[in-house]
């Protein structure tokens, strides 16, 4: 292309040089250097463009290059695959994972199956196959630190997803610059929700026995995580606010799971048959109480209530039945997406904040068809 277009004004200059020595005046060779001069300006104008097109073309390369996420290796921790919200979330997650660009086959996801000794080496296997970003919800969150400290040596971006690791550590990726971040929900925010719905139905109707207390019982999930201490404390926290009085007549470890609060609901409902309100810490212990509740004839809503978080698709249909009072959305859809984008700011450099939040919903009779209708 340059050389061409050289060859070109040269020939052109040539013609007028010859013209002017058949004879033509002096205008005639000036005209014919300045054409040869033009020429060459030409010429090096379009070196310089070819140079920096080639340029531009390289930078083009080379960032569709980072931002090539097929190529990418994701590595996914989950505390336990045996856990009903938890699944969603890693179901939702690995779906957007794909839809964003990364490639199925370069996703890992593990099952820790409760144990943080578990944990810890499938956290290793995954530093020494050299994965671009790990996904992480530990075990126990008191490990984190440590958790942090083998990621961060290897240099690897790290996403902690719905364990939240407490505010000293949090504080140490700041204060330290790394590449860690964590996206969740503030439980204290569920178990306030929780509360309110009770607050909202009126002390009248929910103070059955009309003594002026709320007997309640409370059934726990890991005690180990915030998740249950905040909606443990915060629940009734926002009856107390509202001015009601409180008597906790049991508070028990459910560990997440429904078999086991079943268990422990059917004990506490017989030895307390004044229980008021039933609170779970997540709907899969709220679905276990239901069964024990109604195995002790009982009816929600009528003789007693229940509440839960989680809003999964069974509790928000007792929701709409009337066999569970309300329950609080967790968004595993939101939590999920946010913690694939933040992975993938880490991988095409763009950082994170390190702190990545996302609010909860209540939800009643009243909205539990429009939450049931978004997760369809
Ligand atoms: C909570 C959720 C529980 C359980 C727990 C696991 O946010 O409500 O159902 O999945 O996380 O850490
Ligand atoms: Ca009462």
């Amino acid at each position: 292309m340059k050389k061409k277009l050289v060859s070109l004004l040269t020939v052109s200059a040539m013609t007028l040089s010859l013209l002017a020595g058949c004879g033509a005046s002096n205008t005639a060779t000036e005209t014919a250097t300045e054409v040869a001069e033009t020429a060459t300006e030409v010429a090096e104008t379009a070196t310089d463009a070819a140079e920096t097109a080639t340029e531009v073309a390289e930078t083009v390369a080379e960032s569709a290059g980072d931002s090539d996420l097929a190529d990418k290796k994701v590595g996914v921790c989950i505390y336990q695959f045996a856990d009903n919200f938890m699944t969603l979330f890693r179901t939702e997650l690995e779906n957007y994972l794909v839809s964003q660009g990364f490639s199925k086959d370069n996703i890992t996801i593990v099952d820790g199956a409760n144990d943080q000794a578990t944990q810890t080496n499938q956290i290793q296997n995954f530093i020494t196959q050299g994965v671009d970003v790990l996904i992480i919800n530990p075990v126990n969150s008191s490990s984190a630190a440590t958790i942090t400290d083998l990621v961060v040596g290897a240099e690897i971006p790290l996403v902690y997803i719905n364990r939240e690791p407490d505010a000293d550590e949090e504080a140490r990726w700041e204060s330290n610059g790394w590449n860690v971040t964590y996206v969740g929900c503030d439980a204290r925010q569920s178990g306030t929700m929780q509360g309110e719905i009770l607050v909202d139905l009126g002390q009248e109707a929910v103070d059955l026995n009309g003594d002026g207390k709320i007997q309640y019982i409370m059934i726990e999930g890991d005690p180990e995580n915030v998740d249950a201490q905040y909606r443990t404390e915060f629940s009734v926290k926002a009856l107390e606010d509202a001015g009601w009085a409180v008597d906790c007549l049991d508070d028990q470890v459910g560990n997440w799971d429904q078999a086991t609060a079943q268990q422990l609901v059917a004990n506490s409902l017989s030895a307390h048959p004044e229980t008021e309100v039933v609170f779970c810490n997540n709907d899969a212990m709220a679905l276990g109480a239901l069964q024990s509740i109604e195995a002790a004839g009982r009816k929600v809503g009528e003789d007693i209530y229940l509440v839960g978080v989680d809003a999964l698709t069974e509790a928000l249909e007792d929701v709409l039945a009337g066999t569970m009072t309300g329950t609080v959305f967790n968004d595993h859809i939101a939590q999920s997406h946010g913690a694939a984008d933040a992975a993938i700011n880490f991988i095409t450099g763009a950082g994170n904040d390190y702190y990545i939040g996302c609010d909860y919903v209540k939800v009643t009779a009243d909205n539990a068809q429009s939450v049931l209708d978004s997760l369809k």
